[in-house]
């Protein structure tokens, strides 16, 4: 019997049904009806007998899932009514006895809450991976200089290995986001029903327990309602993939013949269809452009749950589209991270010209003169007045004589050669977290630390 007495109309099933994407849900689903009819039975709502037929049958649900033979209706609307409905074809009434004390509202709520606390393990672990790289990248070039930029002109020289544990450190908060995404999946909203709670004696704990939930959610209507972990995955992933961008574009600028930093591997490189000479950095431009579209979906899902009324709403069945991009749009991002770095060659020779433009070091000037006693704002001017000096006739500050090094300022004497030096403009920033080198290996020691 139905309550209807029309069959739905083609594009309203169309557009009703979440079978397409939400299939991919179905271990979960799989997993959390175990642990149900498990306490189904145990609290004696089913028998054991029935409890060993849905089990059973389950299995069998499971391996033709799993080799791709599960027979999909085409009445099947999502995947827990697919599940089920073949559960009943394979084991018959009883079947129809898994679905006591649930409804879809509180089963989908869970399988969604597991499958994002699995993901957010998963990239926890790609973050990782990308770290581990940067961090031997760093290793690898610990003592070569590069220039450090604002607002992309060239600002002060820096050592590689600093500028790549920037990354590293940017990645650490990411994982921090992940965690606290798991975290906030911990607790269970099964057991809640289809928002009130159910008309049984169910032991909530023991499912909890059996799936690795830390406790259960203490109302049932926040339970049914409550999609934030995924909101929070979107919100991990959307800066996680900011930063790639950013990433993603130093190695597009890098690797471009003005910049001539760093050879990306062929791997992670395409040619032209017209340019024979073209080695195009696509895997670093797309770094920079998808991240765009995670940040989109985050939107679009702020944008469903802005003042859905609570509980359920099928409008809620759209967080698992924009879920599953994201997933596999950034681990698809940070793979290809770790890919081109880790077959980067960089030209050690090109950056350290790069780095050892004199104007680099005005900052350092200006600080010789504040060590004489000369407030800073003035040193500035002196320095300024000197720099455009040496612009306007076309040459470097160490080319100035002593006197007209004098004429600018009593202090600027000897000592400026030494800071002109170019090692000293690194080395001189001895500052915690500073580019000199004992504090770059401090840092990676830090770094390493992370992960250990
Ligand atoms: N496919 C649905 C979703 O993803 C499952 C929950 C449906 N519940 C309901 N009462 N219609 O949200």
């Amino acid at each position: 019997m139905s309550r209807f007495s029309e069959p739905q109309d083609p594009k309203f099933q169309e557009l009703n049904a979440s079978l397409s994407f939400d299939r991919r849900l179905w271990p979960h689903d799989v997993e959390q009806s175990r642990a149900h009819a498990a306490m189904l039975a145990a609290q004696g709502i089913i028998s054991a007998d029935e409890r060993d037929e849905l089990l059973r049958g389950l299995a069998t649900v499971a391996s033709e899932l799993e080799e791709g033979s599960f027979p999909f209706a085409p009445d099947d609307e999502d995947i827990h009514m697919a599940v089920e409905r073949r559960l009943t074809e394979i084991v018959g009434r009883v079947g129809g006895k898994l679905h006591t004390a649930r409804s879809r509202n509180d089963q989908v709520a869970t399988d969604v809450a597991l499958f994002t606390r699995a993901q957010a393990g998963a990239t926890v672990e790609l973050i990782e991976a990308l770290m581990r790289t940067l961090l031997v990248a760093a290793d690898r070039h610990i003592d070569w200089p590069m220039p450090g930029y604002t607002h992309l002109q060239r600002a002060q020289p820096v050592y590689l290995s600093h500028h790549l544990l920037a990354y590293v450190w940017m990645l650490e908060r990411d994982r921090a986001r992940f965690r606290f995404t798991a975290d906030q999946t911990q607790s269970l909203p099964l057991g809640a029903g289809a928002l009130a709670g159910v008309n049984f004696a169910t032991d909530r704990g023991q499912v909890a327990q059996s799936l690795g939930f830390g406790g259960v959610a203490p109302n049932s209507i926040d339970a049914v309602s409550n999609r934030d972990f995924v909101l929070d995955f979107l919100g991990a992933a959307a800066t996680c993939a900011t930063h790639l961008s950013r990433l993603g574009n130093e190695l597009v600028l890098w690797s471009s013949q003005e910049f001539g930093f760093v050879t990306l591997s062929d791997a992670w490189s395409s040619g032209s269809s017209i340019m024979p000479q073209k080695k195009n950095p696509d895997a670093a431009e797309l770094l920079r452009a998808k991240a765009p579209r995670i940040v989109g979906h985050l939107t679009a899902l702020h944008g469903v749950m802005h003042a859905l009324p609570l509980t359920y709403n099928k409008d809620m069945q759209e967080d698992k589209e924009h879920l599953f991009d994201t997933v596999d749009t950034l681990h698809l991002c940070l793979h290809a991270a770790r890919g081109m770095l880790a077959g980067a060659s960089f030209d050690r020779d090109r950056m350290a010209r790069a780095a050892s433009d004199e104007l680099i070091a005005a900052t350092d000037l200006a600080d010789l003169l504040v060590r004489r006693g000369v407030p800073f704002r003035e040193c500035h001017g002196i320095v300024a007045g000197l720099v455009r000096e040496a612009v306007d006739s076309g040459r470097a500050l160490s080319d100035f004589s002593p006197a007209e090094l004098a004429a600018h300022s009593e202090h600027l004497d000897g000592e400026v050669a030494e800071v002109l030096a170019q090692r000293s403009w690194l080395e001189s920033k001895v500052s915690e977290g500073g580019t000199a080198l004992p504090r770059v290996r401090e840092q990676l020691e830090a770094a390493r630390a992370l992960l250990a």
